[in-house]
């Protein structure tokens, strides 16, 4: 039975994710930053209650991640970097683009995937398979993608590409699968109400991504249906 640890893992796409890999009979290490109030991962743990734990953790703060680290003792077959942060969808003079908020899109979007990758691996090095790790980006960060909009968003995405190709390489040796994916227009608070795809469809679709993922794969941008994109 896989372990597979998710962030963000209390709504949306995570949250989805984290119910699947339940109902897959995986064990699963669901993150957030405030368990206390999250309601929905508690069912699911008094539900799963063996395979699940939900730990606190925020992806942004290094105390954090090194807690949530040291209180595994298991190996990890999977680590989901989803956790993940919008910042609308002004141009050039729009009132979101500050230096704060690209701060906080950066740090959040194109350094955690690096930062939560390093402070597990410990625990993905233990894995008996292919350990793998999976970076949930977007297609707006792809070079490919035309939008003259949303800065901040779009190159945090194109940085979280980019760290997955490189944390790819220096795993490679490890045998350490390293990949990144779009996980379609989903109906998330991020993804609004009209996207194509729910948080369901969407997490069945990256589950068989995840599921096929092997060295020869490492370091692709992948879409939600199976297509390489561009990164
Ligand atoms: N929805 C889409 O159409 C779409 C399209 C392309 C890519 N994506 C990507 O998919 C991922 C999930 O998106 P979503 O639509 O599910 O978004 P969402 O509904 O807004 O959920 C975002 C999740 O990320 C968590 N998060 C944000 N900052 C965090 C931090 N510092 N530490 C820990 N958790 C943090 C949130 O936790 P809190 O509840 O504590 O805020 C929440 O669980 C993101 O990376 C997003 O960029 C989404």
């Amino acid at each position: 039975m896989a372990t597979i640890l998710i962030t963000g893992a209390n709504r949306g796409i995570g949250l989805a994710i984290t119910t699947l890999a339940l109902t897959r009979g995986n064990k699963v290490i669901a993150g957030c930053r405030s368990p206390a109030s999250a309601a929905q991962l508690s069912v699911l743990q008094k539900n799963y209650f063996e395979h699940c734990s939900i730990i606190e953790l925020d992806v942004v703060d290094e105390q954090s991640l090194e807690r949530a680290s040291s209180s595994l003792s298991e190996p990890l077959d999977l680590l989901v970097c989803n956790a993940g942060i919008g910042n609308g969808y002004g141009g050039m003079h729009g009132e979101e683009n500050t230096m704060a908020v690209f701060e906080k899109v950066l740090l959040t979007n194109t350094a955690s995937p690096f930062f939560t990758t390093r402070a597990f691996l410990p625990h993905l090095r233990k894995s008996s398979g292919l350990a793998k790790v999976a970076v949930i980006s977007s297609l707006m960060g792809s070079q490919a993608h035309t939008a003259a909009n949303a800065y901040a968003y779009r190159a945090s995405k194109a940085g979280a590409n980019n760290i997955a190709v490189t944390l790819s390489r220096e795993l490679a040796r490890e045998n350490i699968a390293v990949a990144t994916y779009h996980p379609g227009w989903v109906r998330t608070d991020m993804g609004g109400p009209n996207g194509d795809i729910s948080p369901d469809e969407s997490a069945a679709k990256l589950f068989e991504r995840f599921d096929e993922l092997t060295m020869k794969q490492s370091g692709q941008f992948i879409n939600y249906n199976g297509d390489k994109l561009q990164l």
